[in-house]
């Protein structure tokens, strides 16, 4: 299928109260992963390129990659922008194929993320590409954006319900007390925040920080108005380790293929384990 944007998949989602996996991929290897563990679970996936993987590869090879593997799926596959500070790289993935974008301006003070992400809706809009907006500061590190702990907050209620009236994300991430990266210890989130937020936003909730949350708190999140939830460090591990413990067991063979091939069954296994958690298995 053509690739599409997230605004369907998301409604879809927000009104079963399910969510739609949204996975780093960091090569032709990983997003053949994603797409086939989502054709195997027949389930709507988000296909998301860090902007740090967008400048090692180039556009124009990760959109070959992902169209390909997408003309062969029967389920629908978006491919998505993830914190993105920087607005000509954003207006090249538009330009490129990318069906979806996120501009993270959240470092910046409330008025100037408004309008850097107003600016971001306008550039994408006419070309019928979603956008993910943020608010708050979501603590770890992500791309190149780095947040301490002591400088991490929520996203403010009446701030969230300002910003998305004002600027009209497809998709919305407040910062709910999850974390990026490996957590330390069990996050505290702020339910009562993210469902006053859902509620009063009317936005499709974008879940940062999916590595490492337990199934509760995804049913929990996702019962309160979560409809895509991000995974990449997850992935990262996957990609490393399902290599390097090919290799080690067989650390005589230095046969390559053998070495994707298993680390293409951890990152699918994985996957399809996730998909299942956020139920979005069978929804294609
Ligand atoms: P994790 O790395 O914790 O899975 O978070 C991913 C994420 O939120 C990407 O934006």
């Amino acid at each position: 299928m053509p690739l599409e944007n997230m605004k369907a998949m998301l409604s879809k989602a927000a009104d079963e109260a399910y969510a739609v996996g949204a996975f780093n991929i960091l090569d032709y290897n990983s997003t053949k992963a994603v797409v086939l563990a989502a054709e195997q679970a027949n389930a709507p996936v988000i296909i998301q390129t860090s902007a740090k993987t967008v400048i090692f590869w180039g556009t124009s090879a990760i959109v070959s990659w992902v169209r390909q593997l997408a003309g062969s799926s029967s389920v629908p596959i978006a491919l998505h922008l993830d914190h993105c500070k920087d607005l000509e790289l954003i207006e090249e993935c538009i330009e490129s194929g990318w069906t979806s974008v996120m501009i993270d301006a959240s470092s910046k003070p409330f008025e100037e993320n408004l309008a850097l992400s107003q600016q971001v809706v306008q550039m994408a809009r006419p070309r019928d590409v979603t956008v993910e907006a943020e608010l708050g500061a979501i603590v770890g590190v992500e791309d190149d954006i780095h947040v301490k702990e002591q400088d991490a907050h929520l996203a403010d209620s009446q701030q969230a319900i300002e910003f998305c009236r004002q600027v009209g994300p497809d998709c919305f991430a407040p910062a709910i007390g999850t974390a990026h990266g490996v957590y330390k210890g069990v996050p505290k989130i702020a339910y009562d925040r993210l469902e006053e937020i859902a509620a009063k936003t009317d936005v499709p909730i974008a879940l940062h920080g999916g590595t490492g949350l337990a199934d509760d708190v995804f049913r929990k999140c996702i019962s309160l108005g979560c409809a895509k939830v991000n995974i990449s460090t997850q992935l990262k591990y996957a990609f490393i380790d399902g290599f390097v413990a090919y290799h080690n067991a067989n650390n005589t063979q230095y046969n390559p293929l053998k070495v994707l091939e298993a680390q293409f069954n951890q990152l699918k296994t994985g996957i399809i384990e996730k998909i299942k958690h956020f139920g979005s298995s069978g929804k294609a």
